[in-house]
Formats: C-alpha cells, sequence, structure tokens
C-alpha cells in the first residue's frame, strides 16, 4: 500500500515527525511519500492512507494545512485511513493542539481518522523534539499500519 505524509513545518521539527512516519511505513513493508504542504498542489497526490501533520501555531495547524484539508476531496478520499499528527510546547492540559484540529476537521468531512491523533512534544518552541518523540511516532505508526485491512 501507499502512505502519503503531508506536513507543514517552520524549523524542521515537524518534517522530523513526517519523515519517521514515512521510515516506519517502509520499515513496515509499505510504500511512503513524504511532500512538504508548501510544495505544489499537494490535495492532487493519492494514496492508500493519508497522514497530515502541523507545528501548533497559537492552537491550531498552520494555514496551509488548513487549506489542505479544505482541499481534499472526499470522493478521492473516502473510507481510507488516516491520522493526524502534529508537534506542539508543553502547555496546560486542555490547550488546544494542531493534531486535534486537524483530527476533528477530518472527522468533519466525513474521513476514516484514527483516534488519538500522534502528539509530539518540543523542548522549545525551533526544537528540538523530546527524546522519546520519534520512537512515539514510529510506534504510533506502526499500530496504526496493524490496522489496515481490518
Ligand atoms: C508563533 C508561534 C506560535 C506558537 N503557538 C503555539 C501554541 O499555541 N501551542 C503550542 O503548543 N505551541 C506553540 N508554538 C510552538 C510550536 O508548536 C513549535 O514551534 C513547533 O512545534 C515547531 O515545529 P516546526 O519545527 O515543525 O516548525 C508556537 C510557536 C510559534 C513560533
Amino acid at each position: 500500500m501507499k502512505g502519503l505524509i503531508v506536513f507543514d513545518s517552520y524549523f524542521g521539527n515537524t518534517k522530523l515527525v513526517a519523515e519517521a512516519i514515512g521510515e516506519q511505513i517502509r520499515a513496515d513493508g509499505h510504500e511512503a511519500v513524504v511532500v512538504s504542504a508548501r510544495d505544489g498542489r499537494p490535495w492532487e497526490l493519492t494514496g492508500d492512507f493519508l497522514f497530515v501533520g502541523s507545528p501548533t501555531r497559537f492552537g491550531k495547524p498552520s494555514h496551509r494545512i488548513r487549506k489542505f484539508i479544505k482541499k481534499l476531496e472526499v470522493q478521492l478520499w473516502s473510507s481510507k485511513p488516516m491520522a493526524a499528527f502534529d508537534t506542539y510546547m508543553a502547555g496546560t492540559p486542555n490547550d488546544p493542539i494542531a493534531s486535534y484540529f486537524i483530527h476533528d476537521k477530518l472527522k468533519e468531512k466525513g474521513f476514516n481518522v484514527r483516534s488519538p491523533p500522534l502528539m509530539c512534544l518540543v523542548t522549545a518552541s525551533e526544537g528540538p523534539l523530546a527524546a522519546d518523540a520519534l520512537d512515539n511516532a514510529k510506534r504510533y505508526t506502526h499500530e496504526f499500519l496493524l490496522t489496515l485491512g481490518k
């Protein structure tokens, strides 16, 4: 199967998470295409499953990721498995973060999105990621892949 991973990133941390997801997809025997939301028209790409990720900015994903979600075609992606991910800085437990925003928007459009989303902590605004973040991302991805076809 082919996984599409679309991400945005300002300082490179969310990009590292996207690449770790791609690595795990390949390690589990699938094809992975990792694409920046800044390149071309990523909503026109296809795959058998989709990961969408963004840094948290003021409690939300970047405008590019919000645009990507808006433009995702319901017919093209209907019933295909999806997952949302983000990077965020520790706040209070109720602070809104990008991955839940993405998750909820995908759900609103009727997509088959995994709950809960993948949340990756950065230790400062420009990073680095928390020590276990990439391992967590790979574990989450592996578990996601186990559910494919079920
Ligand atoms: C302008 C700005 C706003 C931010 N707002 C939030 C926020 O609301 N909540 C949060 O957890 N982190 C916030 N952060 C921290 C970002 O989540 C962090 O910079 C990002 O995860 C780094 O990912 P990147 O390297 O892929 O850009 C903010 C950072 C910046 C620069």
